[in-house]
């Protein structure tokens, strides 16, 4: 049967993680979150001090080859789960503290290059759906289907202050939308790989869709794609 690769990319917080994961799901495809393993460096950079009052780009960057990561199936969530030097560090990389420092991690060219070529190895065989910020661009620029998800920055923030309350963590609503805005300035300016749409990348601003509906509409167009003759 046919298969294709499924592209997302897009800002912080619209729920792109969400939809992979739908997608995933439904078609039967591996979903590959790209955003763990810059999350994944971030931790291990600050658990190995090279977190201060500035980051140590250099040490981090002499650290990256004893770095391993990769994802593994939790039985108990039924998800695939990030592994940072075999240990599973899922819940650890959701943090605000790590949310404060990966932009930082992830605009060093050396970190992204280590990660690509680990993106690109786990895409290599269709029927995946990869998530992130350069995925339709860079990674798998040979995607069948890109997408480009938006949402104004209040809805977003609004989403993550939600999500980081419920998992208990003291923060205000400020505080969230300016790391929101923080992340989307850092992510977009960037030298290597900013955060742009692809030419072929069907934009989606989800500001005022239902999940169901944001599903359903790509669901379609998946489907067209794979309905397509050759
Ligand atoms: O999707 P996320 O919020 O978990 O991503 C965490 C950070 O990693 C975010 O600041 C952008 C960066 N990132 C990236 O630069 N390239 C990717 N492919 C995925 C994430």
């Amino acid at each position: 049967m046919k298969k294709i690769s499924i592209a997302i990319d897009g800002h912080s917080s619209t729920g792109k993680s969400t939809l992979a994961r739908q997608l995933a799901k439904s078609l039967g495809y591996v979903y590959i979150d790209s955003g763990a393993m810059y999350r994944a460096v971030a931790l291990y950079a600050m658990e190995n001090g090279l977190i201060g009052e500035t980051l140590d780009e250099a040490g981090l960057v002499g650290h990256l080859q004893a770095l391993e990561l990769g994802f593994k199936l939790n039985p108990e969530t039924g998800r695939s789960e990030i592994q940072l030097n075999g240990e599973n560090v899922e819940k650890q990389i959701r943090t605000i503290e790590v949310s404060r420092y990966v932009s930082e991690v992830a605009a060093i060219p050396e970190v992204r290059e280590k990660l690509v070529r680990l993106q690109q190895a786990m895409g290599a065989e269709k029927g995946v759906v990869m998530d992130g910020r350069d995925i339709g661009t860079v990674v798998l620029p040979g995607a069948e289907l890109k997408l480009f998800m938006t949402a104004a920055p209040e809805t977003r923030a609004a989403r993550r202050y939600k999500e980081l309350l419920d998992r208990g963590e003291s923060v205000t609503f400020e505080e969230v939308l300016r790391n929101v805005r923080h992340r989307d300035h850092l992510d977009s300016t960037r030298a290597t790989s900013p955060l742009t749409r692809a030419d072929d990348a069907i934009r989606l601003d989800n500001s005022d869709m239902g999940l169901k509906e944001q599903y359903e509409r790509v669901r379609s167009l998946a489907d067209r794609i794979l309905n397509a003759k050759k």
